[in-house]
């Protein structure tokens, strides 16, 4: 039986009956709609709906169709069925009878959507931070084995200053530890019952929402009928939050992709992640990086696509809500995926620390480091940035680094070059020069691991939590 016939006197034209059904993608939905439908059969019987018998039925058919589900999966290839919600009251009525039909009393799918959404939501980002923890002990742990080897930053992808590989590592779990917080801040956001928001007007009867909330282990009642019953906020924060994830995951694989070249020669791509050419013998190809980048381009474009759906609606629910759904699944399933690939990857990736270090070692990247000495000798800073400038050059003419100028070459630069200059351009002094809270001295370095692994630790702690 439909859930509306009675008013309507013709059938459905077919491919229109077809056309409009959720059920092929909102059936990952069934978990959150059993458990809210028992939440609101307690609610029901409270008020005297349903006897404590009808209860029980109705909760054991509720726990037979959650069982069925998962070990028959032709179960689910149900096509008549037009959502998730119709699918359950239709299996409910085959196990129970008519009973079955109760369960809709005094409440309507509108609000059962919101709130399954936010179910599923609010697991979903409890998945995602515990494959986040793993994501950021990976990055973490190939930070603290780094030990003290160096390589070059960049800017305009043009060598800069040399750090150590452990503090281009931190850069980004940094990146990562805001997106999970961003996650945990949506999550309290999200955690409120639309259970009772009726339609759109509220409940027609007197429930106890607080009740529903509770069990249903949301924090309290949403507070507006037609905001809770239309609000899809939550997914697109969600989806928004994910958006940032994953542009990082895509700036990570670039990075890692271009590092892979033979032209840099930092990396080793992991073999069990990449694959040869059918046509050039020699080839690795780092598919992994690459295809974690092309799917960055799904989770951008689901996005904005949730965000076109939603911003032309009027007050309150409209069944364009319904095109809600696959973005926001398409992104969390998508993110899901990527993220323990990404993991595997950085686990088993190889770097060539010697080639990195190098690297870092040449191409006048002590020169900032070369200015500043003269800076610290009284030199005005624009005049010692000119000076060492010119001691480049010369350099260049030469194919040789500062450190090989001879002193009275850089003195009749600047007459501040002593003896102590050539000590000043090593490797570690340059480092060490860096020595304040977020700079790349060994010693600051070695502080932010340990911050950084106390906040993973307690980001283990928040999944565990809410397991
Ligand atoms: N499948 C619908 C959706 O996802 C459920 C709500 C239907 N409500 C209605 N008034 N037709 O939005």
């Amino acid at each position: 039986m439909k859930m509306w016939s009675g008013r309507i006197r013709q059938p459905l034209d077919p491919e229109f009956e077809r056309w409009q059904r959720s059920f092929p993608f909102d059936q990952c939905l069934l978990p959150y709609e059993l458990e809210a439908s028992r939440a609101h059969a307690h609610a029901l019987e409270q008020v005297g709906i349903l006897s404590s018998e009808e209860l029980s039925d109705i909760e054991r058919g509720l726990v037979e169709i959650g069982k069925k589900a998962e070990s028959v999966p032709s179960f689910l290839a149900d096509d008549e069925a037009e959502d998730v919600h119709h699918f359950v009251e239709k299996q409910l009525v085959a196990l129970i009878g008519d009973t079955g039909y109760k369960l809709h009393g005094g409440r309507s799918r509108n609000e059962q959507i919101a709130t399954d959404l936010r179910l599923y939501v609010r697991t979903t980002i409890d998945q995602i931070q515990g494959c986040l923890a793993d994501w950021l002990s990976a990055l973490l742990a190939r930070a603290e084995k780094a030990g003290d080897a160096a390589m070059p930053a960049y800017t305009h992808t043009q060598r800069a200053e040399p750090v150590l590989v452990s503090h281009w590592l931190l850069a980004y779990v940094e990146m990562f530890l805001r997106d999970s917080e961003r996650l945990t801040d949506c999550r309290v956001r999200l955690n409120l019952c639309p259970l009772g928001s009726g339609a759109v007007a509220g409940a027609t009867v007197a429930l106890d929402r607080g009740a529903i909330a509770a069990d249903l282990g949301f924090d309290a009642s949403t507070a507006n009928s037609l905001d809770a019953t239309s609000d899809r906020d939550f997914a697109l924060e969600f989806v928004q939050v994910l958006s940032i994830l994953a542009l990082h995951l895509s700036r990570w694989a670039e990075e890692m992709i271009l590092f892979s070249t033979q032209e840099y020669g930092f990396v080793s791509l992991p073999e069990p992640f990449s694959t040869g050419s059918s046509a050039m013998p020699q080839k690795k190809n780092p598919d992994l990086l690459e295809l974690v980048r092309g799917k960055t381009g799904r989770v951008l474009g689901h996005v904005t696509t949730l965000m076109v759906s939603i911003k032309g609606l009027p007050l309150a629910y409209n069944k364009d809500l319904q095109e809600t759904q696959e973005p926001l699944f398409g992104s969390a399933d998508t993110v899901l995926q990527m993220l323990p690939l990404v993991t595997g990857w950085m686990k088993s990736v190889e770097f060539n620390y010697e080639r990195m270090q190098s690297a870092a070692d040449s191409g006048f990247m002590n020169a900032w480091a070369a200015a500043t000495y003269l800076v610290k000798r009284g030199v005005p800073s624009r005049l010692a940035h000119e000076r060492v400038g010119k001691a480049v050059q010369l350099c260049l003419e030469r194919g040789c680094e500062l450190c090989d100028l001879p002193l009275p070459e850089l003195r009749a630069l600047s007459p501040a070059f002593g003896e102590d200059f050539y000590e000043s351009l090593s490797l570690p002094s340059v480092l060490g020069m860096h020595d304040v809270k977020g700079g790349t001295a060994p010693g600051q370095v070695k502080q932010a691991m340990a911050v950084a692994r106390k906040t993973i630790e307690s980001l283990r702690e928040e999944v565990h939590a809410h397991a």
